[in-house]
This record gives C-alpha cells, structure tokens and sequence, in this order.
C-alpha cells in the first residue's frame, strides 16, 4: 500500500486491522472514482482562484486529472489495493507525477466532504439514469395503452373477477405509474442537488475557500451551506434517491407479478418473448419466465439497501467511519435495481397478448356493477340497485366492449385520456433536458461543452445499464 496520508511516526500500522479499516473501499470507490476526480478538478479551480495555487500548478493538476481519468477509462490505472481508498490514490498520483503541486491539492478539504461530493455527483446520474429509464417504459406502455385499447379482459380485485377490464386500462396504469416515478426521479434529484464540497472535516476550514465556483462548475443546483450540515446530509440523501428508485422497483415488482401470473397456464393471457424465458434442467417440458422472477426479485436488493443505510444513521452528528459503509449498500441497491429496470421498456414492447383467453375469462357476473350503476342512473337508490344486481338469476352475458365504452369516468375505458398522460410524460422529460439546456446552468456549469459531457455521460450510462440488463436475459 502506498503511504497512508495519515501515518505518523512510532505508530505501527497492522496489515489485519488496516484491512478491516479500508474494507471494500478501493473496489466501491472505483464506483464514483470519475466523479472524485471531477471534483477534484473543481477543488483545484478553486484553490487557485484564491491564491494557494499557482496557474501553472493548476495546470498541471487538470491536465494530470484528466489523464487519470482516462487511464481509469482504459484500464491503464486500475484503483486496487496499493491504495487505501479513491480519494488517497488521486493525491498519490498527482503527488508522483507534479511533486508539490500533487501535495497541495489536499489544501482546505478533507476526505469527508470528498466522498461527499463524489457520491453526491454519484446519486445525480443515476437519478438521471432512473428518470430515463422510468420515461422510456411509461412510454412504452402508454403506446400500448392506445394500441390495445380494445381489448377485453377481466379486471380483478382479490384476485378473483370483478368486472371486465381491458388491455388498454392495464398498461394505462403502468403509464401514469412510470410517469409518476420519473418525476419522483427528477425531483429528488432536484432534492439532493447541492454541492457539499468545501465544508472539509465537517466545520469548515480557515480559508475563503471559493465555494461558489465549485458550485458552479460541478453543475450543482445550489450549495449546502452549513458546513455541520454537510455530513448530516451523508446517508440521507442516499436514502432519498433509494426511495425513489424504491418506487419505481415497486410498480415494476407488481408488473412482474401480474406477468407471471398472466403467462401462467391457468390464465394464459400473456406470451413472454422467448428471450425472456429459460428451460429447466430436468423438465423437458418447461419455459420459465425467469427474467420476471429476477426484476421482481431485484427489489429485495433496493429495500435492503434502504434498511443498511438507515440502519447505519443511529448516529451523533459529525462524521463517522460507519457512514462508509452506506457505499456498499448504495452501489448494490443502485447497480440491482437499475439493471432490472432498463430491462423493462424492451419486455413491455414485445409482450404478446391472448386475447381469446382474456375474452374466454369474462363471465356473466361481471357485469353486476355496470348493472347495479344503469339501475341507479335510471333512478333507484343505489343500494336497492345493488340488491337487485346480486342476483345471480340477473347475470347474463353481454358485449364486453359496449360495457368498456360505456364506463366513461374519467380515467376509465370509456374516457382514458390518454392525451393528459401523454402531456405529462413529455412534461416530464422537457423538464430535465431544460435543466441541462437553460442558459443559467450553462453559465454555472461553465460551457456548453459541459453540459454536453454530463448528458452524453447519462446516455452512456443508460445504454451500459441496459447493455448488461439485456446481456443477463
Ligand atoms: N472511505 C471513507 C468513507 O467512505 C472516506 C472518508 C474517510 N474519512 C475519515 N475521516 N477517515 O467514509
């Protein structure tokens, strides 16, 4: 391992117990590693802007960051054990390659509100990603919703026929859902967009560190400004943005299940796309729609990640070296749920629907509401209506699709306006790109080259996460 910054003389360091100490930490700071390096880049703008850097130094410290970040792209520099964590190996490095000027990037921050902003710029992507992903499958499904719209089948409520339903209302409910936790994605990411980097140890630190630039230029929304608040914000904000994510891997565990339920041979309503699906090793017979089990399973992942961290923040205020354990947890949680999720948009596109079995699981007492609501349109209270309607000698077999036309409240069959969710879903993507576009970000983040460098980082993210989600199924 190379130095420890900390090390002083006569304190011998033991190898179990440094192991212990450092933990998974060079593995999990490969994670934000680019974003520790952004930042650094910002901390070293700053640093000159006040004085304690040269312009030459500050240079040298941009040109090697980026050098570093490309090598970590190429596999030219891989952040392993030789190191105790991220933040130690960036200051080796530069310390190697520029002498003094790697020795004084460290100037008025520490390691505590370093990880801070690296995570913090961590979290923003992937709300970024989580945002794009939940807008791609709402549209999918509301595309859906306006093909399938004519198509019958039953709608339940404890599982067992209540009235008829339709394919169109079914994915018009996973439309709005997904509209609704894109939104959560983008404002939370709003939430927990604010720049902690210069609140140092936790108090702050003897300089008139230039905090407004390192705002700015890492493309934050505002800064945290109590430096005491900054690390009271550690562990929180992670749990926000799991929260979000969480809300989504809820309507996508739902999904799942109606899926697996529906591709059951006892409902029959569903054909999965075969890549979707796998053979067993004993049962010849078998197609198992394994891919759904794991993006309903994927939630566990997310729900443990949410109970480690609040586990973790029993704690005084201040930094504690407990707080570095909420990386693992995150990462895992994020990498899960994400990878399920991006998944989705392609299953929902090439699910195929039975529609013979959904129109042969209509029966006659599923029309019982729609009778019991003409009787009372007609005049008679309502709960004589119902009586009159439980009787099963009343049933009788009718033409689900008149009963679909004539459901015309608000949201239903009948009136599904789908052009208000269609308004939302693009609302809710004009939002963020806006974000990116408005020339006050430009100006906070810079240039426009940086804007463009974070979205095409976002895009990449999305096609990587969605690359491996498709290289599991
Ligand atoms: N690995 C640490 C973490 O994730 C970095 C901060 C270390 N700070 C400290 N005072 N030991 O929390």
């Amino acid at each position: 391992m190379s130095d420890l910054l900390w090390q002083k003389p006569g304190i011998a360091v033991d190898a179990r117990i440094q192991a212990f100490l450092a933990g998974d930490d060079v593995i999990l700071d490969r994670e934000f590693f680019l974003h520790d390096i952004a930042a650094s880049k910002a901390h070293a703008e700053g640093l000159q802007r006040i004085g304690i850097l040269a312009a030459e130094e500050l240079a040298g410290l941009e040109r090697e960051l980026d050098a570093l970040a490309a090598d970590f792209r190429s596999g030219a520099f891989v952040l392993d054990e030789r190191y105790e964590d991220g933040h130690s190996a960036i200051e080796a490095r530069l310390t190697e390659r520029l002498g003094d000027a790697g020795k004084r990037i460290h100037t008025g921050r520490s390691r505590n509100d370093q990880v801070l902003v690296a995570t913090r710029l961590w979290l923003k992507d992937r709300l970024a990603v989580l945002h794009a992903v939940a807008r791609e499958a709402a549209g999918v499904a509301l595309g859906r919703a306006e093909a399938d719209a004519g198509l019958p089948m039953p709608g339940y409520t404890h599982l067992q026929r209540a009235v008829v339903s339709s394919a169109g209302m079914w994915w018009a409910g996973w439309a709005e859902a997904f509209i609704d936790d894109a939104v959560r994605a983008r404002d939370t990411r709003a939430w927990i967009d604010a720049n902690p980097l210069g609140s140092a140890a936790g108090y702050g630190v003897n300089l008139a560190l230039d905090r407004d630039h390192t705002t700015a230029a890492l493309g934050f929304g505002r800064m945290q400004v109590s430096a005491t608040c900054a690390q009271l914000s550690r562990g929180k904000f992670e749990l926000a943005a799991l929260e979000a994510l969480g809300s989504a891997m809820l309507d996508l565990r739902r999904l799942a299940w109606d899926l697996s339920l529906f591709t059951s041979a006892e409902f029959g309503f569903v054909a999965l796309p075969p890549r979707y699906t796998t053979g067993s090793s004993i049962m010849p017979n078998k197609r198992n729609p394994d891919a759904i089990e794991l993006m309903r399973g994927s939630y566990a992942s997310v729900a443990a990640a949410r109970t480690e961290i609040e586990q973790l923040l029993s704690l005084p205020s201040g930094y504690h070296r407990d707080l570095q354990v909420s990386k693992g947890a995150l990462f895992h949680g994020f990498g899960k749920g994400l990878q399920a999720l991006a998944l989705l948009p392609d299953l929902l596109q090439r699910m195929q629907w039975n529609p013979e079995a959904m129109r042969a699981a209509l029966d006659p007492s599923m029309y019982a509401t729609d009778l019991a609501v003409e009787l009372a349109r007609q005049g008679m209270p309502f709960r004589d209506a119902y009586r009159q309607a439980a009787d099963p000698e009343r049933w009788q077999a009718r033409d689900p699709e008149a009963s679909l036309a004539a459901r015309t409240s608000p949201g239903a069959a009948g009136d599904p306006r789908l052009a208000v969710l269609r308004e939302r879903l693009d609302a809710a993507g004009r939002e963020l790109v806006l974000v990116l576009e408005t020339a006050t970000y430009r100006q906070r983040a810079g240039s426009a080259t940086r804007v463009a460098e974070r979205r095409a980082t976002w895009e990449r993210m999305l096609r990587s996460v969605q690359a491996s989600a498709l290289d599991l199924a």
